[in-house]
Formats: structure tokens, C-alpha cells, sequence
């Protein structure tokens, strides 16, 4: 366990701390995910620079772009992917291992219309992605920090909502999952307060689980123990 918080300095060399939403942890790469990296991060790997990607470059088409945070081993983001070849897919993991997973996967279901990238996404949305240019931002059970103290670090919070809403097309969505009702209370406070967001519930705050979104061995057992999930959709408006 390293990080949570990093230590970095302006140009006139004050000290600004970075609240970090994740402990980077390197565990170790099975050789079957270490191959799967250098096999395909060549082709399916985005590597991060300081540079705006162009999404017809990347993909070499002009597909509806749905980006991912946080995909963890990935196993949904795969299916997802394989689910619709009609859209491209970008996910964004700071977790080795997982994105080795992930790219397993992808190698297996045979998808070509997806990217990864490793690295901090909060890093990602500042410096690489183009304004208005996704149609889905989803992020999936981030971490939900649960001690009051560390609500700090939550992925979700009012500067983070906006730069998502800057990056999503007008009326693109940005699609929340969580198991923990606190975090949900908390990411609906959020979006209210981020001006230019809709929620999409038909019917109170949170929207039905969607079929689209692939239920995973961690939800199906949330599901079995009788937790809830909580899914919340806003999307843009202007
Ligand atoms: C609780 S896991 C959920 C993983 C997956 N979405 C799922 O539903 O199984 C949260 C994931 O978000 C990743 N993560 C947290 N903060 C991140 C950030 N700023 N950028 C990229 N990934 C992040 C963590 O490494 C972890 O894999």
C-alpha cells in the first residue's frame, strides 16, 4: 500500500496535496495477464500523455463513445463491448492487474472496440479527453470510502461531476452503480448540485437496474445476501 494522498508542487513551488480516490496497491500480474499486456496493450492500450485524444483516430471510426472508470478486472466492461460492436468503449483502470485481466478478457470475446488506459481517470478527464465528445460516462461501484473522514476521497464530488458533464455531448448520460446507500444519498446531492445535469428516474431518484449493465459475480452475490444496488443516470442538458 502506497498513496492515497501525493505531494506535488505548483510551478512557483507551493505544495498542493492531491486527494486521491483509490490506494494504489501493485499486486502482482499473473502470467497470463502480463502477457495479455504486452501482447495487446500495443493495439489496445492508450498510454497517458499531456495530448487531447482524437476518437476517430483512436478508434477509426465515428461510433457513440461510452468511457468506464474504474473497471476493476473488467469482466463487465468486456461484455458490455462484445454486447454492442456499434458503439466504442474506453475503460480507465489505475490497477495493473486489472487492466491485465481486462485485456484477457477482451483478447478471449474477441472485441475490437474497446481501449484501456492505466492511470488515474480524474488525470485522464483533465488532460485527454476532448469537451462534448462521450455519449456515456459509467462508473461502476467506485470505492465507497465508507468512514465519514475519508468521504474526502470519493470519486464523486461536485468539481468531478462537472468535469464529467463538460466531457459528455449535450444529452449524453452519466451512468452511477453503487451498493452502498450512503455513497448514492451522497452522488445524488452531488448531481443536484452540479448545474446542467437532469436526473433521469421516471419514478423518484434512482433509475430501474438497467439491462445493459452486466451483472457481475460481485453484485450477484450482493444480491444473494439481499443488499441493494442503487443505479443513478443523469444526463446532460446544456
Ligand atoms: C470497488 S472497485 C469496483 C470495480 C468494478 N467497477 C466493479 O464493479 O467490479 C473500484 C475500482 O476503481 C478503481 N479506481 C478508483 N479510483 C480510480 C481513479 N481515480 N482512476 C481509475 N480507477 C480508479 C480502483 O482501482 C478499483 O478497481
Amino acid at each position: 500500500m502506497t498513496e492515497v494522498t501525493k505531494t506535488e508542487l505548483t510551478e512557483d513551488g507551493k505544495v498542493i496535496r492531491k486527494v486521491r480516490s483509490f490506494v494504489r496497491r501493485e499486486g502482482r500480474l499473473t502470467k497470463g495477464q502480463e502477457q495479455a499486456l504486452s501482447e495487446s496493450w500495443p493495439t489496445m492500450g492508450i498510454d497517458f500523455e499531456a495530448t487531447e485524444l482524437d476518437w476517430q483516430q483512436v478508434f477509426g471510426n465515428d461510433n457513440p463513445v461510452v468511457l468506464e472508470i474504474g473497471f476493476g478486472m473488467g469482466a463487465s466492461l468486456v461484455e458490455m463491448a462484445k454486447n454492442a460492436p456499434e458503439k466504442n468503449f474506453v475503460g480507465i483502470e489505475v490497477h495493473t492487474p486489472g487492466v491485465g485481466a481486462c485485456l484477457m478478457a477482451a483478447r478471449e470475446a474477441g472485441v475490437t472496440n474497446l481501449r484501456v488506459m492505466c492511470h488515474d481517470a480524474v488525470e485522464v478527464f483533465e488532460q485527454m479527453l476532448p469537451k462534448e465528445s462521450l455519449d456515456t460516462v459509467q462508473l461502476f461501484f467506485p470505492d465507497p470510502w465508507h468512514k465519514k473522514r475519508h468521504h474526502k476521497r470519493r470519486i464523486v464530488q461536485l468539481p468531478f461531476a462537472e468535469m464529467v458533464r463538460d466531457k459528455l455531448k449535450v444529452g449524453g448520460v452519466f451512468h452511477m452503480a453503487t451498493d452502498w446507500e450512503n455513497y448514492a444519498e451522497h452522488m445524488i446531492e452531488v448531481m443536484e448540485a452540479a448545474p446542467h445535469y437532469q436526473n433521469m428516474a421516471q419514478d423518484g431518484l434512482y433509475v430501474p437496474r438497467p439491462d445493459d449493465r452486466p451483472l457481475t459475480k460481485f453484485e450477484q452475490r450482493g444480491q444473494r445476501l439481499g443488499h441493494g444496488v442503487w443505479d443513478i443516470k443523469y444526463t446532460r442538458t446544456a
